[in-house]
């Protein structure tokens, strides 16, 4: 059986190490790289650190308008399925990568394979969220990261071929973390001490895009009287130059600007952080497995159950409850097992369970 891992951006390229690598053990696979990311720390990076095949196919997409960019995705996906024909095509999360490989897969009629399915913010402003709905309503096999996944897919209608095998993000830091320990140097780079900083992402389109909010973020940031270490999105990047908020950014003396970091030297940072600001759905869950206190600037997240631990805290876009929630929480909570374990060994099982004829 020949089956093709869809991926083209920084999360997924995490997401799919440790499936390729079971995958590969059973199956003929083959990597396709939409091109979405491209910048070579939002992408090879994570190939050469976490020994990801080469994808056997590049599409160059690029950035684009939305339209734009899944549209041409759709078009070089299908025409490479109807070249290279595998059995099966896998997708990863909820961006227009996953969105345009299950929709050109399934109007193929190829099967379709959906990790991290079910996940649901209930915000259909949100890209993503429109996104992650479609991959569900096209995608054969649902394999679902929580119990909240399969209840969302349940509450839609969708009941077969559902699985609830844990989260393949989680699966990467598990396997990397000791690793990360071993080889990052970025603590002695940034002259950090253990849990004396705290860290900040921020890409959501909600957040980047208004520039009140993002104003606010970074005021907020820039009144805490921490170290704050913020490697920048190149989205966020560009955002700030346009709207004149980046050399604030440069200028704050609590601030520590830097480029997108690859994965050993993000864990790293992430691990010994005092706690972390951030937007990122994957980063949610590594707060949560590493015990770092998660203060995320959303309205929503569909990785509730890291809320529900009391580990995660949602704040929105106004600036003093940010800075509140920056001084002020502070996790008493023990924690549950939330994404499971082996995921992407269980999402093979699955899949060789499949096709033997055994479900
Ligand atoms: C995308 C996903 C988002 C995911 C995020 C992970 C969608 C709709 N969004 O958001 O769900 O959380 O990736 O990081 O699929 N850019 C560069 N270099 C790059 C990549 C992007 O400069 O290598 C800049 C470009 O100006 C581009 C902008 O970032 O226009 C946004 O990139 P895009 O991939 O469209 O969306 P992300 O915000 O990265
Ligand atoms: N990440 C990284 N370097 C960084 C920031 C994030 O390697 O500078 C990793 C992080 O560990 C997580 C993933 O990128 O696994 C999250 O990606 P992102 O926040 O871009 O997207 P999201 O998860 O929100 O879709």
């Amino acid at each position: 059986m020949k089956i093709s891992l869809i991926v083209g951006v920084r999360p997924e390229f995490i997401q799919c190490t440790q499936v390729v690598h079971e995958l590969s053990a059973h199956y003929e696979t083959h990597i396709i790289h939409t091109g979405q990311h491209y910048d070579y720390v939002m992408n090879q990076v994570f190939f050469d650190e976490l020994h990801i095949p080469q994808p056997a196919c590049h599409l160059d997409i690029g950035s684009g308008s939305h339209g734009r960019q899944t549209g041409q995705m759709l078009e070089k996906i299908e025409s490479t399925l109807s070249e290279t024909r595998p059995d099966m095509v896998i997708v990863f999360g909820d961006t227009n990568s996953t969105l345009a490989g299950a929709l050109a897969a399934a109007k193929m009629q190829i099967c379709v394979g959906h990790v991290e399915s079910g996940m649901r913010s209930f915000d259909r402003t949100m890209p993503e969220e429109i996104n992650r709905i479609l991959t569900d309503h096209c995608s054969d096999i649902l394999f679902c990261s929580t119990q909240s996944a399969v209840r969302n897919l349940r509450d839609e209608g969708i009941i077969e071929g559902v699985y609830l095998t844990g989260d393949v993000t989680v699966d990467a830091l598990r396997r990397y973390k000791k690793i990360a320990e071993d080889k990052s140097t970025i603590l002695e780079r940034l002259d950090l001490s253990p849990k004396e900083y705290f860290v900040a992402t921020i890409h959501r389109a909600s957040n980047t895009d208004i520039k009140e909010n993002i104003a606010n973020i970074i005021e907020a940031l820039c009144a805490s009287d921490k170290k704050v270490v913020f490697p920048v999105h190149p989205r966020t990047q560009s955002v700030l130059v346009n709207f004149g908020l980046y050399e604030k950014l440069l200028n704050a003396k609590n601030i520590q600007v830097i480029q997108p970091l690859g994965y050993l030297d993000f864990l790293q940072l992430l691990n010994n952080a005092e706690k972390i600001i951030t937007d990122s759905g994957g980063i949610q869950k590594e707060a949560y497995i590493l015990q770092v206190p998660c203060i995320t600037i959303r309205e929503n997240t569909e990785w509730v159950e890291t809320v529900e631990d009391g580990w995660n805290v949602l704040v929105g876009t106004d600036r003093d409850a940010i800075s509140k929630m920056i001084s002020e929480f502070s996790p008493q909570a023990g924690q549950t097992q939330i994404f499971g374990e082996n995921a992407s060994k269980q999402i093979v099982n699955r899949i060789k369970a499949i096709q033997a004829g055994r479900v």
